[in-house]
This record gives C-alpha cells, structure tokens and sequence, in this order.
C-alpha cells in the first residue's frame, strides 16, 4: 500500500496562523513588532530563492524583515560590522546569515559574532552544544531539524523507543536532527559518506530521515517495510520543460520508496515549508525573551 504523504505545507500553515496569533498579541500587549534581519551575499540564485521566501512568510505573519543584500566581494570586517550594528538594534530581535558564504569568509566567525539571544538560525555552537546535554533548555534549535521533529510529533508519529536512523552529520542539519532525535529517546544512528554498507544501517530505521543532498540516494531497497521517511534534501536537477530550467528532487526516490514506506515527506512541500515556519517561530520566541532585555 502507498505511504501516508506527511503535509509540510499544511502543517506549516497551521504553525503560521499559530504564530500569526501570538505576533499580534505581543504587538497589542506590548507594542512590539518582532523582526528579523537577512543578510544574503552574493547572487547565489538558491540563496535568493530562500531569502526571498523567508521574507515574504515574515511578512504574512507579521513579523517586520529587514533586507540587507551584499556583494559577493564584501570583505569580512565589513561583513561584521554589519552584524555589530544589527546586534544592537532594538528592533532587530533576529539576525539571519544566509549560507552558504563566499570561500574568504570564515563562516564560523561570522555565526559566533551574531549574538545568542538573536541566533534564530541555532547555528551559535552555545545553541548547538546545548542539543546535547540532558534537559538543557535549547533557546534556539535549528529550523531544519526543529522542522523534521515537528512534523514527526504533528504528524502522530512516536519518536521514543524507535530506531532512528539520519543520513548526513552536517552541523546544521545531520548532526542537531540526531540529537534532537536522541533527546526525544529515540535510538539514533547517523550514517556519512565514510559509513560501510549504509543499505543495512537505513533498513534498520524505523524513522529515516535523509539529509546528503544527493538527489533520489535513498531508494526503495535501503528502506524497511512501513518505515517513516523524512526528506530534508532539496536539489535542483535540469529540466528544460520546467519554465525554471530545472525541477526539486529530494535525497529520497519518492516514487518509489513510498511504496514501502508507511509515511513519506515530499518534496517540494514537506520539510521546506516548516524550515520556515520553525524560523518564524524562532524570531517571534526572540522577541518574547527581548521583552526583558535593555532595549
Ligand atoms: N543555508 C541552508 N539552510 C540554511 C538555513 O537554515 N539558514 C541559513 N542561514 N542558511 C542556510
């Protein structure tokens, strides 16, 4: 029997009007507009893409974005100090760097400059290493992972006790997915390119989740009968039929794994959408904690 389609869209509209509802309250009670600041260098047309994207559903939300768009030769100094004066706007409760950057900046410079208090992305090591320790309070947890978690317990799916299995250890998405995973007592196995056999590892995994950003890799054979399968990927193959030039495909071979599979994200329309939401909800979470702070 076909895999129940996990919604991403739907879901993330439901996130959206939930977060809508509190922007508006915290505006009436407080007078404050939560906003968040893009920074995108370079004419990466994906990068653009996302931006752009983010911007807009901050928009429907009611969240104030502020765009800053940079060339792909900005050296790194000027680069923070930008991020210097973003840090201390009042209104600015939310700074995003999109990645990634050109080869001369030093990306881990520049996520430690951006404060934690306003690291919506979760990208801070002090918000990353936090996923790790037990009961820890994670002020900002990444939007992919958060997302991929959030559409598992929207979607019914029970996490504790299951086998787990994510493909890719990348820091921003692999790595927090597991642990996050992990904290939700989960058995978490992550897989990378050095892994032998990676096939019998992933048949093992009673939830899948495929982060590699190599487009179809996981097909039908590496997934166990009525797994859960969550795509993060999200890669551009050339279609001279599509208007774009080129369609989205995920890590996993939809067509076929949701044969097997009893639940399957896909793409577009699973984890993009709640990437987003999960980064409105972040900034709108930043506002809140701000309420206290000097500005
Ligand atoms: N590049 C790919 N995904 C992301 C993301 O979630 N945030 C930022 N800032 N850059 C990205």
């Amino acid at each position: 029997m076909s895999a129940r389609i996990i919604d991403g869209s739907a879901i993330a509209a439901a996130v959206r009007s939930e977060i809508k509802a509190e922007v508006e309250r915290l505006k009436a009670e407080h007078g404050v507009i939560p906003g968040l600041a893009t920074v995108l260098i370079g004419d990466d047309p994906a990068s653009a893409t996302y931006v752009r994207n983010k911007r807009r559903a901050c928009a429907e939300v009611g969240i104030q974005s502020f765009g800053y768009e940079l060339p792909a030769t900005i050296s790194q100094d000027e680069l923070l100090q930008l991020l210097s004066e973003l840090s201390a706007r009042c209104d600015v409760h939310g700074i995003l760097v999109q990645l990634p950057l050109p080869s001369h900046i030093d990306a881990r410079r520049v996520v430690e400059a951006i404060p934690i208090q306003k690291d919506v992305d979760g990208f801070h090591p002090a918000n990353l290493g936090l996923l790790g320790v037990k009961g820890a309070h994670v002020p900002f947890a990444p939007c992919t992972p958060q997302g991929c978690v959030e559409l598992l317990e929207r979607s019914g799916v029970q996490i504790g006790g299951r086998r787990a299995v994510v493909l890719g250890r990348s820091t921003i998405v692999g790595l927090p997915t597991a642990l996050m995973l992990l904290a939700r007592d989960a058995t978490v196995t992550i897989c990378h390119s050095k892994t032998p056999n990676i096939a019998q590892v992933t048949r093992s995994a009673d939830i899948l989740v495929a982060a590699i950003g190599r487009p179809r890799f996981v097909t039908a054979d590496m997934v166990k009968p009525d797994a859960v399968v969550i795509d993060v990927g999200i890669n551009r193959l050339a279609d001279p039929s599509d208007p774009r030039g080129f369609r989205l495909v995920g890590d996993v071979d939809f067509d076929e794994v949701r044969e097997v599979a009893s639940a399957i994200t896909p793409v577009p329309g699973g984890v993009g959408p709640m990437t987003i939401a999960m980064l409105l909800r972040n900034t709108l979470r930043a506002a809140l904690n701000q309420l206290t702070a000097a500005c």
